[in-house]
């Protein structure tokens, strides 16, 4: 890891990516492993959550560990109190934060006032900790990334540029299909090219849903309207209406393509309702293993610890 902070999966190396996933799966086979015995952890979320906040709290407990949550109006982050008071009080009594912010820009004040680790559970930028869990769904279900093709129909979003990073990390060729003006942001998209070269992936953009499931393995599609974006959802629609995945659509990709989506879905807007419940979606299986692979990013985190300095 670059630090003590998980705020991006380009905090970890191409070959920890990788490890990571590993440890993932060792982790789901093996629940009994108490690494954060006696830890405290507050669970800092400016944004609405299930998934994210129930596996996070189940994982801490599983692993020996205790939890604060705290909401947007218990806190008021940057509005009650500056971000770095928060970050120097909390400090002081947790030994972890896993925030989700608005803007990214306050995970890192977060990270530049603490002396312990914080976790990036989901930013406007991007949701690391999903990538992983997505990573190791792939990966259980495919066997391996080599040569992968994953498609990505609908926003080049947080959740795009965290699996385009991850993917690139591994070798998986990853394909974004958007509207021109919803492309991934250009610091990601040179990052996750630059990983994909060395590691024989590619990296790449198509404006039709058709041309990225052509021949892919996995099809994955995320909100068009994501939380923060929520005033734009009237203009948002109508641009993305031809992004939505359907049965019909899927019928371009191989035949053991597996369907994935982060959740919450929007049945009848970037998801058809069939989908959730087609025979190749995975979608259930992603949302089980956020706990896996937190709990991995976790136990990683804190068994570092001693080599970081303060
Ligand atoms: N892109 C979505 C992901 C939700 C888990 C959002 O940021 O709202």
């Amino acid at each position: 890891m670059k630090g003590k902070d998980f705020l991006s999966v380009a905090d970890l190396s191409s070959e920890e990516v990788l490890q990571m996933v590993q440890k993932a799966m060792a982790m789901k086979a093996e629940v009994s492993a108490r690494p954060l015995e006696g830890k405290q952890f507050a669970l800092l979320f400016e944004k609405p959550s299930l998934r994210t906040r129930v596996s996070f709290e189940v994982g801490i407990r599983q692993m020996g560990g205790q939890c604060v949550y705290l909401s947007k109006d218990d806190v008021g982050l940057g509005t009650r109190e500056p971000e770095e008071d928060i970050a120097r009080v909390l400090d002081r009594w947790v030994d972890g934060i896993i925030a989700r912010v608005y803007s990214h820009r306050s995970l890192e004040i977060l990270s530049k006032h603490t002396s312990i680790p914080v976790l990036n559970a989901l930013s406007d930028m991007e949701h690391p900790c999903q990538a992983m869990a997505d990573m190791l769904t792939i990966q259980e279900h495919k066997g391996s990334f080599d040569g992968l093709r994953v498609a990505f129909i609908g926003d080049g979003n947080n959740v795009a540029c965290s699996l385009s990073l991850a993917c690139a990390s591994v070798g998986a060729d990853f394909v974004l299909a958007s509207p021109k003006d919803y492309q991934m942001p250009s610091p990601v998209l040179e990052e996750a090219k630059r990983r994909a070269a060395v590691n024989e992936s590619s990296v790449d953009w198509v404006e039709t849903p058709a041309e990225a499931v052509e021949g892919a393995d996995v099809v994955y599609t995320d909100t068009w309207v994501s939380m923060g974006h929520e005033a734009e959802k009237a203009e948002r629609l109508p641009i993305f209406k031809d992004y939505k995945v359907d049965e019909s659509l899927v019928k371009g990709a191989k035949s053991d393509f597996v369907f994935m989506h982060d959740m919450p879905a929007y049945r009848g807007q970037e998801v058809s309702d069939g989908m959730i419940d087609h025979p190749r979606s995975v979608v259930f299986d992603q949302a089980e293993n956020r706990l896996h692979a937190q709990k991995a990013i976790l136990a990683e985190l804190f068994s570092n610890i001693s080599n970081i300095s303060k």
